[in-house]
């Protein structure tokens, strides 16, 4: 027989004579002359409800290993249950234990806090929980394809090894094969990464933007989505030193134009899961955040505000708030200011835009003003960031000149000037941190606890 998924079972529209499930046993309870067990396969948040009689054979024994976490074989007929609170349940003609679990399993109980289960990344996905926060990771994962295949956006996969630091932080973790304890030295005594494998430094990529550029130059609209690194070490509930980014990049699209599409795609990821996801979601209304369903429904009512980085400056010089960091034109405006404009003035996304040159990168189209650059960062309430991109600098020129202020070399971009020496065009394109997202859509207030096995600083375990 077919197993069947417990999903499938459950949206049955009549009983069923055979069926065959497997899946583990999430709880057990014994009556005089039979059990029930519900049986949990992953494949939604439910289980189903199996009742197993003590008239099939070995009963006791059979049960005596059927603890919690044990993985289970059952077949029996799918029938309208008698209690209440789930529609089919499975009477067992036949209950098969395949892998017990003792009393060592660590998710006996339920109700275990989220800090307990990151110790145990290998069987939380088992859990309520993060097994909902995983099912609606892959089912958003599928949404993005679909997004930017339906608009006509063609998936590249830009390299994870690189050379360039796309943001110019220096936060980029060494990829070498050289001998760490016995390097070959240069002359002058520093070590010779021309002997290296790449024959040159190499890192794992913080962003796939620049090679992306170079597609979206030829295909005119394309998308990269993988993960991405960054040695910060910044550890706090929103950053991790490995996640995913979202990355698309058109060509002959400006700045409002890369707005639009970011909001669309907010939007367009947060129906998606509302459609998919429902029952995973109002999970995380009830357990997770109470307010979930009432933001998401706000945010996908209205459209984002829109306001300049020297506005968003203007706001919150005029809030009357005590800062801990003081707001001053030319600052990175920081997570609690992010916020403020979010949660509290727009109480709304809000895309803040022409920031000052200085704090971005070496890539953004420079204003006529020649103080700004045609950046733009989405802030979300609950979270600050989640997508940050501009217009990238198409002259020549003016990216030479960028290129020298920001310290770097002509050689090491030879490649990414080509594209402005040859054929340039207005391109525009932006980064969705994956996990943020995630965090926005279900609530989960940790990065930690939206991304499988999480590596943060001191900590890649699993
Ligand atoms: O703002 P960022 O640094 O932008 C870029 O990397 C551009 N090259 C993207 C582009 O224009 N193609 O990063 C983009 C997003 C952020 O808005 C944030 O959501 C996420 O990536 N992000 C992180 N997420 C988790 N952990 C971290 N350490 C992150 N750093 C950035
Ligand atoms: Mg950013």
């Amino acid at each position: 027989m077919q197993r069947t998924l417990v999903k499938d079972a459950l949206n049955s529209t009549e009983p069923r004579d055979a069926i065959l499930l497997q899946g583990w046993v999430r709880t057990r309870r014994d009556s005089k002359t039979f059990s029930f067990v519900e049986l949990n396969d992953g494949s939604c948040l439910k289980g189903m409800q199996i009742i197993v009689r003590d008239t099939l054979p070995d009963y006791g024994a059979v049960m005596h290993r059927a603890g919690t976490g044990a993985s289970v074989s059952v077949t029996g007929r799918l029938v309208a249950s008698q209690g209440a609170g789930q529609k089919w349940e499975v009477v067992a003609d036949a209950f098969e234990v395949v892998g017990e679990a003792d009393a060592t399993y660590p998710l006996q109980k339920k109700g275990h806090t989220p800090e307990f289960l990151r110790g145990i990344a290998h069987l939380r996905p088992r859990s309520n929980l993060f097994g909902a926060v995983f099912r609606v990771r892959s089912r958003l994962a599928y949404a993005i394809h679909r997004f930017f295949q339906e608009r006509g956006y063609f998936y590249v996969h830009t390299p994870i090894i690189t050379a360039s630091d796309c943001e110019g932080a220096g936060e980029m973790f060494r990829v070498s094969a050289l001998d760490a304890d016995r390097p070959p030295r240069t002359e002058e005594g520093a070590v010779d990464f021309s002997k290296d494998f790449f024959a040159r430094q190499s890192f794992l990529t913080v962003s796939g933007q620049l090679e992306a550029e170079a597609f979206a130059c030829a295909l005119s609209n394309v998308y990269t989505f993988g993960p991405t690194f960054r040695a910060e070490d910044s550890n706090t509930s929103r950053h991790a030193a490995e996640f995913w980014m979202i990355e698309p990049e058109s060509a002959f699209l400006d700045l409002a134009g890369n707005m639009d599409l970011a909001e669309a795609f907010v939007k367009h990821l947060i129906a998606d899961a509302r459609e998919h996801c429902a029952a995973d979601l109002e999970f995380f209304g009830k357990f997770v955040d109470r307010e979930l369903g009432a933001r998401l429904d706000f945010v996908m009512q209205r459209p984002f505000q829109r306001c300049s980085y020297t506005e968003a400056v203007g706001i919150l010089e005029k809030s009357g708030r005590k800062w801990e960091h003081a707001v001053r034109w030319g600052d990175n405006l920081q997570s609690e200011h992010e916020r403020f404009l979010a949660e509290e003035h727009f109480k709304c996304p809000v895309t803040v835009y022409d920031y000052p040159r200085e704090l971005k990168p070496f890539y953004m189209r420079v204003n006529d003003d020649g103080k700004t650059v045609r950046a733009m960062d989405v802030l979300v309430p609950g979270i600050g960031e989640i997508i940050g991109g501009s217009q990238r600098e198409e002259r020549l020129d003016v990216l030479r000149a960028g290129m020298a202020a920001h310290g770097l070399s002509e050689r090491d971009y030879w490649w990414y000037l080509d594209l402005r020496k040859y054929g340039t065009a207005p391109h525009s394109g932006f980064g969705m941190g994956f996990e943020r997202m995630l965090m926005f859509v279900t609530g989960v207030g940790n990065i930690r606890d939206v991304i499988p096995f999480a590596r943060t600083p001191g900590s890649a375990e699993f």
